[in-house]
């Protein structure tokens, strides 16, 4: 499903080139920064490529998600004394924005592989791209940590939101702000503005697409995760039965038995 817009890209290009000021951005920080939907954001070189990565490679859907994750979280900082203080934008930023590179369906992705979660994917290939991208001498092995710690553990929030590294916690849950409706931590105008730029649509179906595909092409990385209900409800022929952890000390129990049936996406 590439997306490929020139359009876009002219627009982001615009969009990015127009505002090159230094300013204390949200929090302690004097690194560069913009405003995008009313929220101030960082903005540095780094941060532009991975927006850049983003429009390249994606459908608008997961584009407008991604850029609400990092909205949502850069208001909810803005709107926080201890999270200003304590958290590396730049790093929020770019774990934001990338956290989803897995959910590439194209053949040969140069984001994903044949055998690992979707969210390991996106932590190694953004791991990788700062250590390629970033500054020389400002990502230390401990920001770079926080990244791959915090997009690794974005799906599985019964552990990720609980992290003892703020940093790890806070992308953990700024990727899970994006539902619908005000978010009690910033105000509901900036909420608005998120939503009036970055419109939700398409993100159930979007959603339903991107697992089914990994539950088809990689199943074994689904069983007994949170997206084994997608290869379930619309793989045919996927059976988590006999891979759960359940299984191993259960080996005759199938209940609840597995559905095969197949209801097609639109
Ligand atoms: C920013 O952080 C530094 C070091 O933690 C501190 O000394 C300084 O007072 C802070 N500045 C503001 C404006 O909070
Ligand atoms: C600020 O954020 C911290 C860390 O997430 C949280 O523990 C605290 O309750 C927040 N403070 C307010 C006033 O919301
Ligand atoms: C499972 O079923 C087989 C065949 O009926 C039986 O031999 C085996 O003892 C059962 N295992 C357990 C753990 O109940």
């Amino acid at each position: 499903m590439k997306f490929s817009s020139i359009t876009s890209l002219l627009t982001l290009a615009a969009s990015v080139a127009a505002v090159p000021q230094k300013r204390c951005a949200a929090g302690n920080s004097t690194l560069p920064y913009t405003n995008i939907a009313g929220i101030d954001v960082v903005d540095t070189p780094l941060v532009r490529k991975a927006r850049e990565l983003m429009e390249a490679n994606f459908e608008p859907f997961l584009i407008r998600h991604v850029y609400r994750t990092w909205l949502f979280g850069a208001a909810t900082i803005a709107n926080n004394a201890t999270l200003a203080a304590k958290i590396d934008i730049e790093a929020h930023a770019v774990a934001c924005l990338l956290h989803d590179l897995g959910w590439d369906t194209r053949d040969n992705s140069p984001f994903t592989s044949n055998d690992k979660r979707f969210e390991v994917d996106a932590a190694i290939y953004t791991a990788n791209f700062i250590r390629e991208n970033g500054v020389k001498g400002e990502w230390s092995a401990h920001r770079i940590q926080n990244v791959w710690n915090g997009i690794s553990l974005h799906g599985t929030t019964s552990i990720g939101l609980y992290n003892e590294e703020i940093n790890v916690a806070f992308i953990v849950e700024s990727i899970n702000m994006d539902f619908p409706g005000p978010h009690p931590k910033f105000p509901v105008d900036d909420y608005n503005n998120i939503i009036a730029k970055y419109p939700m649509d398409g993100l159930g179906e979007g959603t339903n697409k991107a697992f089914t595909h990994i539950a088809t092409y990689k199943p074994a990385v689904t069983y007994d995760t949170f997206l084994e209900p997608w290869g379930v409800a619309f793989v045919p022929g996927y059976n988590p039965v006999g891979h759960r952890l359940f299984d191993r000390g259960n080996p005759n129990v199938t209940s609840p038995p597995p559905k095969r049936s197949f209801h097609s996406l639109q």
